[in-house]
This record gives structure tokens, sequence and C-alpha cells, in this order.
């Protein structure tokens, strides 16, 4: 399990999306902490990172490149195939990061999303919880037919609830293994 989808997935797998591509993110360690979840949970899931993006994709693999970057078709494969996915969204200038809505561009237009059932959870350094990203990223699936649920989880503070690699807050963990759990069943 990586940023590159080299493994096997099934349509069946719950991809777990890292929305973003900065090394080493918050998001990355909130996305394995929720990978391990659904483990528990006995749901098969995969991490798929933006960081092992290619790093050209937005002059390679959109608009009149499309299908032309085999390692952004991978990606978009996996994702496309997927029944189910989670977002993991750090906030990013009161919004969700630039690159995640590059990426969501270069899935195929206008169905590539439609009818696939999504998780939400914001990441934050201040009180919000990336509210506002969640919002703003839930106005696209609902334009792409993409259904959300309506359990978003919002991880405020996170530089203080995360520590030694654990989630040191009880409602954040409680809040996520319900929305895991409410995927499942959705
Ligand atoms: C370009 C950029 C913009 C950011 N903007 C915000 C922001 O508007 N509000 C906030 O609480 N944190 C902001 N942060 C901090 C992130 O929310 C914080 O790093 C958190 O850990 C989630 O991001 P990460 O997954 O990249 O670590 C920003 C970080 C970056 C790199």
């Amino acid at each position: 399990m990586n940023g590159t989808p080299a493994g096997p997935v099934s349509e069946n797998t719950i991809i777990i999306i890292v929305g973003t591509n900065r090394k080493h993110s918050m998001s990355r360690q909130i996305a394995e902490y929720y990978h391990t979840i659904l483990q528990q949970l006995h749901a098969d899931s995969y991490v798929l990172d933006l960081t092992g993006l290619p790093s050209d994709f937005t002059t390679t693999a959109l608009y009149e490149n499309t299908g032309k970057n085999p390692g952004f078709n991978q990606f978009k494969e996996v994702v496309e195939r997927a029944r189910k996915l989670v977002f993991i969204v750090p906030e990013y200038n009161n919004s969700y990061p630039g690159v995640l809505k590059a990426f969501i561009d270069g899935m195929s237009y206008p169905n590539g999303l439609a009818n696939k059932k999504v998780a939400l959870v914001g990441v934050s350094a201040n009180h919000q919880g990336g509210a506002l990203a969640l919002s703003h990223l839930n106005d696209i699936f609902s334009y792409l037919g993409t259904h959300t649920l309506a359990l978003r989880v919002k991880l405020a503070q996170i530089k203080v609830h995360w520590k030694d690699g654990a989630l040191h807050n009880d409602l954040y963990r409680m809040l996520l293994q319900q929305q895991a759990q409410q995927l499942i069943d959705f």
C-alpha cells in the first residue's frame, strides 16, 4: 500500500484519497489511520496519495492530453473503478487543495465520479476542521452526481490532537469509526 496504485484493487475496495500532494502530510497519516479502522471493520481499502501523481500531470494528462500519461491513467482507473471513496481533505487557504481540483478535473467528464459513494474528512491546523473546504468539495460532488455521506468529520487543530502516530481525541476517534461504518452500510 502506498501512493501509487500498483497493487490489485477491485471495485469493492474503498479508496482512501489523500487530498494533497504535500509530502509527509498530516492527511496521509489520517488516511493510514482510516485504513486501520476499515481493516478492523473487515472492509478492503487502499490509500491513494496524490504525492504519487506524475509531477507534470497538469500539462501532460488533462484536456487534449487525456489518456496520454500512463502514470495518471493508473490513478484515474483506480478511482473510476471504485464504488466507494474516502477523501481526506486538508484545509488550504480556507478551501481544499488546488491539486485535488486538478485531479478531479482529470477524471472522465462528466460521469467519472457519478453515482459513487463518498465520505469526507477535513483536516486543519485551525479550529474549523476544513468545514468550508468540505462544503466547497460537496458542491463539486453534487454537480457531478457523486453521493456524499451526510456525516462529514472535521478534524480541527490536528497538530494538538495527533501525537506520536496516534489520535488523542475520543470524539474524533468515535466520529471516524461511525463514518467508516456508515460508508460500509451506504
Ligand atoms: C498551502 C497551505 C495552506 C494552508 N491553509 C490553511 C488554512 O487556511 N487553514 C488552516 O487551518 N490551515 C491551513 N494550512 C495548514 C494545514 O491545514 C495543516 O498543515 C494540516 O496539517 C493539514 O494539511 P496537511 O495534510 O498538508 O498536513 C495550510 C497549509 C498549506 C500547505
